[in-house]
């Protein structure tokens, strides 16, 4: 019998500000080889074409597949349908709520809800600012059962020229938290920006 582990990932995006983070991250692993299984929010769809330039059939277009928030019999509802895990980016607060609580009233909170049952990967690039206490307490509940919380806060290690240099950050390193790592960005590499203008100028 065949052996087979697919490459699958599915992507949430829901509806806080920040919708770029996982536009980029399907922009990102289309052609990598990585399936992509997408599921937007119906908030998600509102902030996108508030946000951004691209409207929502373009970012299923980023993506292998892609499902209605409403539908809880797609592939991706069931612990069978085997995938390296999920990452929803952005993460609202409310949907934040409804995983920590087990809640399954749309396809976004059932894949999680699948992902946690069968200890695959669960990262939330959670977006809010300042968070109250339920927002936390919510995040370390999730914390303490493995999942990744990972805000989208923007590094200056890599000397970021514009917007697109830390919104490629911060998608990169989501990505890598799935073992699968784009050089798409300078890492750090224990270079200061001081030797490395010394070096190229040699
Ligand atoms: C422009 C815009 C920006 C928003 N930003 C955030 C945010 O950063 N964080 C958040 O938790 N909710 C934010 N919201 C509110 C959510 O969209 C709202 O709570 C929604 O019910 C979330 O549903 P969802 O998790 O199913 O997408 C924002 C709404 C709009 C219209």
């Amino acid at each position: 019998m065949e052996q087979s582990k697919p490459s699958r990932l599915i992507v949430g995006i829901t509806g806080a500000t920040g919708t770029i983070f996982g536009v980029r991250m399907l922009q990102m692993l289309h052609g990598s080889g990585v399936e992509t299984h997408l599921v937007l929010s119906k908030w998600a769809a509102r902030t996108l074409v508030h946000e951004t330039p691209y409207t929502v059939k373009d970012v299923q277009d980023f993506a292998t597949n892609s499902y209605a928030a409403t539908d809880q019999g797609a592939a991706i509802s069931s612990g069978s349908f085997v995938t390296l895990g999920m990452v929803i980016a952005p993460c609202s607060m409310r949907t934040l709520a409804a995983i920590a609580h087990g809640l399954g009233d749309n396809l976004i909170h059932r894949a999680a809800d699948v992902v946690l049952k069968e200890k695959r990967k669960l990262v939330l690039v959670v977006r809010e600012s300042p968070f109250n206490e339920i927002h936390l307490e919510n995040m370390l509940k999730l914390a303490r059962m493995g999942v990744v919380i990972l805000p989208p806060v923007p590094a200056f290690y890599n000397n970021p020229q514009n917007l697109d240099d830390m919104i490629n950050h911060v998608a990169m390193r989501v990505i890598d938290q799935f073992d699968i790592h784009l050089d798409v960005m300078n890492r750090w590499d224990g270079v200061l920006l001081d030797q490395r203008r010394t070096r190229t100028s040699e």
